[in-house]
Formats: structure tokens, sequence, C-alpha cells
């Protein structure tokens, strides 16, 4: 006997002046494999057309799914409806601004976390698109590798504490992105020049350190690890400065 699953789904369209925040439910029938991906497009499908979220890959690739899923963050297509219990409450995922109902626009929050990071190799190095690609040693290309697998999901931004209380804190994803020009030997910024990025409350002196970041990233990358790393570092690189000055 297939399970009737209840959804509790947050609705609200910012546009429209009638709109109010509130919960709509939805009755689904589970069926073999379900995810939310399946359930949400059947809802939309079949009981109301107006409903908004956002999909692209339904492999967790995208980052598009991401939203509040029975209260703890995560992305909608790798979530199978059989590991939740009967009754399912989706919210958008906070801090991002809404764009109607679970969906959420990451893209400028993103933009602006790559303008502050300065999200690119620094070099004077001139590109020759004759000469042959430069070698790259194997660890150290697999180290990067490593950190650039973060899909731009948002849920380590919303689980957030600091991130919810301040809307300058960079969060752990910016935080994982600055490691990963940091191990690159082609990023000829210094430590100082670290320093004056992310050596303040809005970066790694803001992080509280209880680690939800790392708890809901559906991808697994090691955040926990890099904020470590990026603390002694950058603590080091404060006490060089008291000697500077
Ligand atoms: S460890 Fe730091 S970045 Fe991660 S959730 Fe806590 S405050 Fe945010
Ligand atoms: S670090 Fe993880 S949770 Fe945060 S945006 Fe990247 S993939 Fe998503
Ligand atoms: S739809 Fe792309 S990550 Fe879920």
């Amino acid at each position: 006997m297939p399970r009737l699953l209840k959804f509790n789904i947050f609705r609200y369209n910012p546009q429209d002046s009638e709109s109010a925040p509130h919960t709509d439910e939805f009755v689904v029938e589970e069926t073999d494999a379900m995810t939310l991906f399946i359930a949400l497009n059947r809802i939309r499908e079949e009981q109301d057309s107006s409903l908004q979220f956002d999909f692209c890959c339904r492999a967790g690739i995208c980052g598009a799914c991401g939203m509040v899923i029975n209260g703890r963050p995560g992305l909608a297509c790798h979530t199978r409806t059989s590991d939740l219990s009967t009754e399912i409450t989706l919210m958008p995922l906070p801090v991002f601004k809404l764009v109607g109902d679970l969906s959420v626009d990451t893209g400028t929050w993103f933009r602006k976390m790559y303008d502050k990071t300065e999200s690119w190799i620094h070099t004077k190095r001139v590109f020759k698109d004759n000469e042959l690609e430069e070698r790259m040693d194997n660890k150290v290309a697999e180290d990067i590798y490593e950190l650039d697998r973060c899909i731009e999901c948002g849920c380590c931004v919303a689980a957030c504490g600091t991130a919810r209380l301040r809307d300058d804190f960079m969060g752990a994803v910016a935080l994982n992105r600055i490691a990963r020009f940091m191990v690159d030997p082609r990023d000829k910024r210094s430590e100082r020049n670290y320093y004056e990025i992310i050596g303040n409350d809005m970066g790694i002196f803001g992080c509280m350190g209880l680690l939800a970041c790392e708890d809901v990233c559906p991808k697994h990358l090691p955040l926990q690890n890099q904020l470590g790393f990026l603390r002694r570092k950058m603590g080091i690189a404060a006490i060089k400065n008291l000697f500077r000055k």
C-alpha cells in the first residue's frame, strides 16, 4: 500500500501586493524511488501550476534546487521521500532574496561573494595561446579539484547562524573559495593580500565554528578542515601584522 505524503509548502509572491506568506497543503501518493523533485513536479502538473521552485539538472550538479526540507537545508533532487516522514514541510532557503514560493535568487549573492573574494587567479603572467599547457603536480591539482566541487547551492549559507544574523558575513562557501586559491600555485596573492579580504569579522573571524555548514553540504566538501586551516593562517597573519605596525 503506497504512503500518502502530506506536503506543507511555503507560498508567497513578493511581486504581488495581494499575496501574503502562508503554507498550502498538498497530498501526493508516493511512488517507488520518488524524490522531492518528482513530488514537486507532480504537484505542479496535477494540482497547482502556479507553484514556484527551481531545478535544472535533477542530479545534484546545478545547485538550483536547494530548499529547507523539514527544517534542514538540502537538495530536493537528491532527497528521497522514503527517507522522510509522511508529513513534509518545504520552505525557501533563508538569507537569499525570495523570488516566489520555494524559489530564491542565489545568483546575486554568489556574484557579490565572488567580487568580495576576488575569485580569480591573480597573476602578472601573460597568457600565450601558442604555449604548451603548464604541468601541475597531481596532488596539488587534486587538492584544488576537491575544493572546486562546490555547486553553489547555498545550503551552507542558509544553515549558518552568522550568515543569518549578518548579511555581510561571507559564509563557508566564500572561505572555502579563498582556501582553493591559497593552494593554487598560479595565484600569486600573498598571505597579507588574503588577510585583507578575510582577516576580519566578515570573514574567518566572524565564523562561530559550529559547523552547520559542513553538516548540510550535499557535496561533502571538507569545510571544517578549510575553516580550521584559514583560522590558523589568518591568526598567524594577524600576529605578524601587529609586529609590522
Ligand atoms: S562554522 Fe562558521 S561558516 Fe560554518 S555554519 Fe558555523 S559560523 Fe557559519
Ligand atoms: S559548499 Fe556545499 S553547501 Fe555550500 S554552496 Fe557549495 S556545495 Fe552547497
Ligand atoms: S536540480 Fe540541480 S542540483 Fe537539484
